[in-house]
């Protein structure tokens, strides 16, 4: 198995890519750390699947927009499971507000759960990383809009942004650590954070139109890259970011 015995923590694991991450890793031996302030049945749930296919998983009470409960989430893991080895910062929202109308309540939400949250959670497994005197990696999903604008969505694209420098900072502060960075940036999955363009299938036509490869990505597109990060493969990346996007970010209406 690709991640035997490693431990994971992957925040925002009970839903959407998280969700796909943690079944993945998992399948591969990993120890699994979830947090379950949004949705406690699901994680509850995820931690019975996770475990009836025998593998191991712990869910932790934690509000990842709050420093003090990421590092409650590391140290879990290594109350748990005796270490860390990869940190996965997934959890992310979306307000889908533009300039003019977005809230300053909105705008500090966003920030809190996409950027702070990866901060930390960088920060606290990296300290704990060093400890073990062991390498480690920080995987942070980000998105196509790190780099690419989607009017009217932002405040995400904003802590997309910061996240991309997140990555390109703390790989550079952190290799000589033997700390890899890494960002992993979907497109458009399928995941309830696209519901509003899902559920519409006129906005669903356009999106698919607008993707080279014709679909949207399944989670688990996603999360066999984080797999193969989290493998150890690739270690020579670090300080940047690996885009997943049927081709969304390149593509033209060619008129
Ligand atoms: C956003 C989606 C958007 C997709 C492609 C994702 O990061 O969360 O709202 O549809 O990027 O633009």
């Amino acid at each position: 198995m690709l991640l035997d015995g490693k431990t994971m923590i992957v925040t925002g694991g009970n839903s959407g890519i998280g969700e796909a991450i943690v079944l993945a890793a998992a399948a591969e031996g990993a120890n699994i750390v979830i947090d379950y302030v949004a949705h406690p049945e699901a994680t509850k749930d995820l931690i019975a699947r996770i475990e009836k296919a025998g593998g191991k998983a712990v869910g932790v009470d934690a509000d990842v927009s709050k420093a003090e409960d990421l590092h409650k989430m590391v140290q879990t893991a290594v109350d748990t499971f005796g270490r860390l080895d990869v940190i996965v910062n997934n959890a992310g929202i979306e307000t889908r507000t533009g300039v003019l109308d977005t809230t300053e309540d909105e705008f500090e939400k966003v920030m809190a759960i996409n950027l702070k949250s990866a901060f930390f959670g960088t920060q606290f497994a990296a300290k704990q990383f060093i400890a073990q005197k062991t390498p480690g990696l920080v995987i942070n999903i980000s998105s196509v809009h790190e780099d690419w604008p989607m009017p009217g969505n932002i405040a995400y694209c904003v802590s997309k942004g910061g996240t991309r420098m997140l990555t390109r900072t703390a790989g550079v502060e952190l290799g000589p650590h033997g700390i890899r960075v890494v960002n992993v940036a979907p497109g458009a999955v399928d995941t309830p954070i696209n519901t509003s363009t899902t559920s519409d299938p006129e906005k669903l036509k356009q999106l698919e139109d607008a993707i080279p490869v014709r679909r949207l990505a399944e989670p688990e597109d996603i999360a066999d890259m984080v797999v193969f990060l989290a493998s150890g493969k690739a270690s020579y990346m670090t300080a940047t970011t690996v885009f997943i996007d049927g081709g969304i970010m390149q593509g033209s209406v060619g008129l």
